[in-house]
């Protein structure tokens, strides 16, 4: 080799050397880990994380805490995040405050996993929607859709990105107080709500702006509480499950609900947060649920209350390998930080497995990647700011109020009210609160920009029309609600004379007045959590107020504002016009009063059957049949004093127009086991003004290895009809809808057997058709 070969060669060799030396310490400086690298698939994201992360930080990522700025200063906060021993806050709504957390988190803890915010996004976060049962009175799925997406545009632009919803519990007990967080009695409605409410908050992808993940809760039953005493103990067969209590959950999972919460009460004698059938034979074999489950707020360390775990430690234990991955709780209390306090020891002694810790770190870190948490951690805070007082989203709180509100009577067709009446009297406890017309979990919002019965009727009425309002009775509950440190407690009482003084002015405002509007019902803290009570009578001296002005005979509507079905009995004979308002959100006043003035139809229809009086309860229309049905000659009440029936049936509502429903009819007599029939009914518009039906299916399943409820909802479809319009409604009825869980063969079943089928408008509805099922 020739020497000056030899010298390049060399030059070469140590500039090569010198080249992969700078270039191996830029990439030493410079490479971020893989987890933290968007281009790399999700999996390899978190198997890299979780290779780098110590024990005590794994069981921080299953931590969640509340932080309630009535109580607590942020520094309480920082020092754990900074040393990553909390994976998620809830209840912080203010963006600042979330980004001053997130910063902690991303840019001072060793890994840099941003934390989580939830928060419970019921039915809006800065707008109020309707409450949950009212939105479920639409029956309308795009609606119900559309709110949820409003609903994560805000709470997710705030640095939110985590709702404790949808509620998912069927309830058949109006005592209990949660009724109003769910969609009814009906697992076939409360599945197609669901659906729907899962679309809307997650839309394709969570991580997508304004979207957020979802969580159905509570999983499970906790909607059978005995006696509709909140957190009672639910007993409920594997047959009612399956059948009634599960399917909204199921419908969830196959939506792609991001995580699930473990309800509080025992089922069966497990509470459900150490509960592994449900956790685990449930959601996990037979589901194939992928996301995580958080327990309810201390429900770990309640395992020890219920009686069930020895203390906070075993109790850590009994729910993490149940499968419960995120303990959410207060901190500080007595029945707090179950899994922070001692997993970590349970690991190193064994009692719980390296793997069963795992497989909860790896679901927590997996949905907050779905999130995009890594990626985008932050709040915007101008656009946060910009979900104040939106216009679009009043707009749509206005039309949800409007479709969620439903017409109980209407004699003589006082509804809509003709403009004639130049003095309205607006009487009523509920008719001026702003607080009252959002229901409850309204924590976020501007509660004065609520717009109230009154003052909606006074935007509605024309120039000249006078509308004087009396409250006319108080009413209060016994002891304070969980939810007072949010707004306070109510005004002091009336005394003794106030209450005479106040009552007789209103009798004698109405009777001065053309019409009357009454607004009576419930506080919002009368129902939602913590608020069940004995009776569904109207509160305080509602009735008697009510008596006192029916008796003057002036033309007066009833309008509900509440969270669940009330004793209306008296009214329902006397009263000429009921709507049902609920808690029907922001826009409440103006959207009641255009229904009232016929600028909106009331469209909607009952997701629960409406006992006449406490009594009944429990009272649904897909009970099974007894050896004196209704419908035997000579049948006699089941109760000697009042009638079996309820007041109002499940599917009911009225319009301001009516409908008739002809020609139903199965698309064949015969199908065979796995085969669909379809059956078609036509609807008309019979009455004079454009209106729109829920039309509903429903089948009852003649002989079979178990008995059937004497109807089940199987379909309903909207129609929207101009005068004298018929359209015809299509329903398929195939393998999904036959197949029930049979407690005689103890699994799911299709059967072959005689199926009787009616559609209308409701519940009751008379017009049947029958198909075969053979084999
Ligand atoms: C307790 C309630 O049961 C649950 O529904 C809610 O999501 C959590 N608290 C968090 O607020």
């Amino acid at each position: 080799m020739k020497p000056n070969r030899v010298f390049t060669r060399r030059l070469f060799a140590c500039v090569a050397a010198v080249l992969l030396l700078t270039n191996t310490v830029a990439l030493a400086t410079t490479a971020r880990p893989a987890y933290l690298d968007p281009s790399l698939p999700r999996d390899r994201r978190v198997d890299d994380l979780m290779s780098r992360m110590t024990l005590e930080e794994k069981v921080g990522q299953l931590n969640q805490l509340f932080y309630l700025s009535q109580f607590m200063k942020p520094e309480m906060m920082e020092p754990g995040i900074r040393e990553g021993k909390v994976g998620s806050l809830l209840f912080v709504t203010d963006p600042a405050l979330i980004n001053r957390f997130q910063k902690v988190a991303v840019e001072q803890s060793r890994l840099k996993i941003p934390l989580l915010f939830g928060f419970d996004v019921i039915h809006g976060f800065r707008t109020i929607f309707p409450v949950p049962l009212a939105l479920a009175s639409s029956w309308d799925v795009d609606l119900v859709e559309r709110v949820q997406t409003i609903a994560a545009r805000e709470a997710s632009a705030t640095g939110i990105r985590w709702t404790f919803a949808p509620m998912l519990d069927i309830a058949r007990d109006p005592r209990w107080g949660r009724i109003v967080e769910g969609a009814g009695e009906d697992p076939f409605l409360g599945a197609r709500i669901a659906v729907a409410q899962v679309r809307g908050f997650q839309g394709q992808d969570p991580a997508s702006p304004g979207r957020l993940l979802a969580c159905m809760k509570h999983f499970a039953g906790y909607g059978a509480a005995a006696g509709g005493r909140d957190y009672d103990a639910a007993y409920i067969s594997d047959a009612e499950l399956y059948n009634v209590y599960l399917p909204p959950f199921k419908a969830a999972v196959d939506a792609g609900v991001a995580t699930a919460m473990s309800a509080y009460m025992d089922l069966n004698d497990v509470p459900a947060t150490g509960n592994a059938f449900l956790l685990r034979d449930v959601l996990r074999n037979q589901w194939a649920f992928k996301g995580f489950v958080v327990s309810d707020a201390d429900a770990v360390g309640n395992l020890v209350t219920h009686g069930f775990a020895k203390d906070k430690s075993d109790a850590a234990v009994r729910a993490l390998t149940a499968g419960v991955d995120m303990e959410m709780s207060f901190p500080g209390n007595s029945v707090s930080g179950t899994y922070s306090g001692s997993l970590a020891k349970h690991v190193q002694e064994g009692r719980v497995t390296k793997a069963q810790l795992d497989e909860a770190v790896r679901r927590v870190l997996e949905a907050k990647f779905k999130a995009g948490l890594f990626e985008n951690p932050y709040a915007d805070e101008a656009r946060a700011a910009s979900m104040h007082n939106n216009p679009e989203h009043r707009r749509m709180a206005r039309i949800a109020a409007q479709r969620s509100a439903v017409l109980l009577r209407n004699e003589g067709n006082l509804l809509p009210l003709d403009r004639k009446f130049s003095s309205i009297a607006v009487i009523g406890p509920l008719a001026d609160s702003k607080r009252d017309i959002r229901g409850s979990w309204s924590l976020a919002d501007d509660m004065k920009s609520a717009v109230t019965m009154l003052e909606g009727i006074r935007a509605k009425v024309r120039p000249g029309v006078k509308v004087e309002y009396a409250p006319g009775v108080d009413i209060r509950r016994a002891y304070p609600s969980i939810f007072e440190v949010f707004f306070g407690p109510r005004p002091a009482p009336w005394n003794e004379t106030q209450r005479q003084e106040e009552f007789d002015k209103a009798v004698k405002l109405a009777g001065s007045s053309d019409l009357v509007v009454m607004v009576l019902g419930q506080h919002e803290e009368m129902s939602g959590e913590a608020a069940s009570q004995s009776t569904i009578e109207l509160p305080g001296r509602q009735r008697e107020l009510l008596e006192a002005v029916s008796t003057l005979g002036k033309p007066t509507v009833l309008v509900l504002v509440n969270g669940r079905p009330l004793d209306i009995s008296w009214a329902a004979t006397r009263v000429p016009a009921i709507l049902e308002a609920w808690h029907p959100g922001a826009e409440g006043g103006n959207a009641i009063a255009d229904l009232l003035w016929g600028d909106a139809t009331p469209v909607g229809k009952l997701p629960i059957t409406w006992p006449r009086s406490s009594g009944q309860i429990p009272i649904y229309y897909a009970r099974n049949l007894t050896q004196e049905p209704e419908t035997k000659p000579g049948f006699k009440s089941r109760y000697w004093d009042i009638p079996t029936s309820p007041l109002y049936p499940f599917g009911y509502g009225l319009s301001y127009t009516s409908f008739s429903y002809t020609n139903l009819r199965a698309s064949k007599p015969t199908a065979k086991l796995g085969e669909a029939v379809e059956v078609s009914v036509d609807v008309e518009n019979t009455g004079h003004r454009a209106g729109e039906e829920v039309a509903q299916l429903y089948i009852h399943q003649w002989s079979g290895s178990a008995s059937r409820p004497v109807r089940e909802l199987k379909g309903f479809e909207r129609v929207v009809l101009a005068p004298g319009e018929k359209k015809t409604v299509r329903f398929t009825i195939g393998k999904a809808e036959l197949t029930y869980w049979s407690s005689a063969t103890r699994g799911w079943v299709q059967e072959s057997a005689t199926f009787d089928v009616w559609a209308g408008g409701d519940s009751t509805a008379t017009l049947k058709t029958q198909f075969q099922i053979t084999q």
